[in-house]
């Protein structure tokens, strides 16, 4: 496994992973791999040879009040995750390698990033947009792998390749999560036991939507106070925004649909949770 930290390294491995006939897959991460990550890896391995995981905690995507400076790093871990996971290229760059002095050019998406999570975190959104599009300037993929855990993210980037012609097809992986539901996220160390257990209502509510809506109820307000009461009835957890909405705009639902999705985002103690449930019809 080749581990580099330079636009040109990536460039010049891939140029001759291409040459050699091979297609080439992307996994973007900000490290703190967990089995979510992984399966993204092992889902890419099987659409392509050659399989490059980037390990960015991206600036641009954390706001001035989000501790950017305590995410989690753990790369020699990471770095063996992969190794058994039979990534082949592993870029880690420095903040300067991709921001550059000077930098000055953002991609922003008009409609998407303004509710949910973009709601809460305004330049989120023009962050993630900016760096996807960079790493596939850099790698150049013949397909690309994200995860149905972060929903807002995943439907930013297939609208924006789609927007901007991107060469890439954009798979999304299913949300990995233990035994008890609970989605997998690099933010769940910071629970403690018992908000652990209260975490566990996020999923709850969403199962709560999805029973009621697949045994023919209409009223999607009632369902979404439902859901908000059934996580506000629980130690620790404030709820931050319930949503039930078309799965492509984001918009929020009247009524029912054959395919919608139901979103939730709450604060668990101190540690902010997001999960999501596709319901179809
Ligand atoms: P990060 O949070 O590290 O997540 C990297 C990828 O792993 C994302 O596509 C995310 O949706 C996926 N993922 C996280 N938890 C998952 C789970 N439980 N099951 C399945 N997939 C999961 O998302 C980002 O990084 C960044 O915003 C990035 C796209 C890398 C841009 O900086």
């Amino acid at each position: 496994m080749q581990v580099v930290k330079t636009v040109s390294d990536v460039r010049e491995a891939v140029a001759i992973a291409r040459d050699g006939g091979e297609r080439i897959g992307c996994v973007p991460t900000m490290g703190a791999l967990h089995a979510g990550h992984m399966s993204l890896v092992e889902d890419c391995r099987e659409r392509s040879d050659f399989v490059v995981l980037t390990i960015f905690v991206n600036p641009t995507q954390f706001s001035p009040t989000e501790d950017l400076s305590k995410y989690p790093r753990p790369l020699e871990d990471d770095l063996a995750k992969c190794r058994e996971a039979d990534v082949d290229l592993v870029f880690t760059p420095e903040v300067p390698m991709l921001y550059p002095q000077g930098f000055e050019t953002y991609v922003e998406l008009q409609h998407i990033p303004n509710r949910l999570e973009g709601a809460h975190r305004p330049t989120h959104f023009r962050g993630v947009a900016t760096i996807v599009t960079k790493l596939f300037n850099i790698v150049q993929p013949d397909v690309a792998c994200f995860g149905q855990k972060d929903y807002q993210q995943q439907t930013l980037i297939r609208r924006m390749v789609r927007d901007l012609d991107m060469p890439v097809e954009i798979v999304v992986c299913p949300t990995v999560r233990e035994r008890d539901g609970l989605a997998l996220s690099s933010r769940n160390v910071y629970l403690s036991e018992s908000e652990r257990r209260s975490a566990l209502s996020l999923y709850a509510s969403l199962q709560l939507a999805q029973e009621r809506i697949q045994s023919g109820e209409t009223d999607l307000h009632a369902i979404r106070t439902a859901m908000h009461d059934l996580m506000a009835s629980r130690e620790y957890v404030s709820p931050d925004y319930v949503s039930l909405a078309d799965p492509n705009t984001l918009d929020e639902l009247d009524t029912p649909v054959p395919h919608m999705v139901a979103l939730v985002a709450a604060r668990v103690g101190k540690t902010r949770l997001i999960d999501n449930l596709v319901i179809e019809l």
